[in-house]
C-alpha cells in the first residue's frame, strides 16, 4: 500500500475523505493524520478527526496536532458551513483516542526523513500551514516527497470565500505560495472538480442503505453540509470536495486534467489566494503542478460508497 500523510481540518467532507482512506487499507497506508486550524480552531479539528476514526472502529490511527494559526494572518473559519463544532450533523460525542505528544510539523519533517525517499504522498484537505511550515523548517524534506495531492484552488470555476479564492488557500496563502514553489510534485483538486461531485439524493441513499454505524454518521454528516448550497444556491447537494483527494489516489482515471503553472496570489487584496492557473500556456513559466478539471462523479461515489461500506 501507498503511504500517506492526511492533513485536515474536519469539516464534515474531510471525514468523508478520512472515512475512505480508513476503508481501504489495501491501498494506503495511513502513517498519520495531521491537523490544522481552518473550518474551525484546532482543538475542534483534532478533536473532530478523533471522532471520525473512532466512529470508523480505528482507534490505532495516530492523530498529530499541527498548527492553530495561518503562518502571517488571522485565522478565517467556516462555522457557516460546517456548524459550530465543524461536524454539525450526527451526534457527536468526547473522543477516547489520544492525541499524539509529537507536533504535526515534526511528525511530517521525521517521517519524510525516516521513510525511504520518494515514498510518502501528502494528502492536504485544510489550509497548506503544516506542510509549508515543515518545508521552511526542514527543506531537505521537499525532494524526499513523493507527491501531494491537495483539494484546493479554482480557475474557471472562481472562489468560494472571494470572488477570486478557494477557502483552503484563502485562509493560508503563504503556506500555499510556499508548497507551490517547492518543487513538490503537486496534484490539484480545485472547485472546478470538486463542485462536479454533489451529494444528490440518490447518492447518499446508497450509502445510507449500507445500514452501518458509518453509513449512518455519513448521512448525518452530508444532511447538515449540503443545506449551505442548497439554501443559498438551490443546488441538488453539497460539493464533496474532501473526498476526491483520496479517491484520486485509489482511482486516478476518475479524473483529467493537464500539467499547468501554478502561482499563488498573495499581495493584491482584491484577489488575495487565488490561484493563478495558465491553462492555456500562455506563459513560459514551469508547470508545477497537474490541474485536475473532470471527474467521472458516477465513479467516484461508487468507489466511495463500496470503500465506506467495508467500514
Ligand atoms: C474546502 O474548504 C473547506 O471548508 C472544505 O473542507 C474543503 O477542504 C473547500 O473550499
Ligand atoms: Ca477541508
Amino acid at each position: 500500500p501507498r503511504k500517506i500523510i492526511i492533513d485536515t481540518d474536519p469539516g464534515q467532507d474531510d471525514a468523508c475523505a478520512i472515512l475512505l482512506a480508513l476503508g481501504s487499507p489495501e491501498d494506503l497506508d495511513i502513517l498519520g493524520i495531521t491537523t490544522v486550524a481552518g473550518n474551525v480552531p484546532l482543538a475542534l479539528t483534532s478533536k473532530n478527526a478523533r471522532i471520525v476514526c473512532e466512529v470508523a472502529s480505528k482507534t490505532d490511527i495516530k492523530v498529530f496536532e499541527g498548527c492553530d494559526r495561518p503562518i502571517s494572518r488571522a485565522l478565517v473559519t467556516a462555522e457557516y458551513v460546517h456548524g459550530a463544532t465543524g461536524l454539525d450533523g450526527p451526534e457527536l460525542f468526547e473522543p477516547s483516542m489520544p492525541v499524539q505528544p509529537q507536533h504535526g510539523v515534526d511528525f511530517i519533517i521525521e517521517t519524510l526523513r525516516n521513510e525511504p525517499e520518494g515514498t510518502v504522498t501528502l494528502c492536504t484537505l485544510g489550509a497548506l500551514t503544516n506542510i509549508a511550515t515543515a518545508l521552511t523548517r526542514a527543506p531537505d524534506i521537499a525532494p524526499r516527497v513523493k507527491e501531494l495531492v491537495m483539494m484546493g484552488g479554482g480557475f474557471f470555476e472562481g472562489g468560494n470565500i472571494t470572488p477570486a479564492a478557494e477557502f483552503n488557500i484563502y485562509v493560508d496563502p503563504e503556506a500555499a505560495d510556499i508548497v507551490m514553489k517547492s518543487g513538490i510534485p503537486v496534484v490539484m483538486m480545485p472547485l472546478d472538480v470538486t463542485h462536479k461531485v454533489l451529494t444528490l439524493k440518490r447518492r447518499v441513499e446508497k450509502i445510507g442503505a449500507l445500514g452501518t454505524k458509518v453509513s449512518k454518521f455519513i448521512v448525518d454528516m452530508l444532511g447538515f453540509f449540503e443545506r449551505f448550497d442548497v439554501e443559498k444556491y438551490g443546488s441538488d447537494g453539497g460539493p464533496l470536495h474532501d473526498p476526491t483527494v483520496i479517491a484520486y489516489l485509489l482511482k486516478p482515471e476518475l479524473f483529467s486534467g493537464r500539467m499547468c503553472n501554478v502561482e499563488i496570489e498573495i499581495a493584491s487584496e482584491l484577489t488575495v489566494g487565488m490561484t493563478v492557473v495558465d491553462w492555456w500556456q500562455v506563459t513560459k513559466r514551469p508547470h508545477n503542478a497537474m490541474v485536475m478539471k473532470d471527474v467521472d462523479a458516477e465513479g467516484f461515489f461508487d468507489l466511495l460508497t463500496e470503500r465506506v461500506g467495508r467500514l
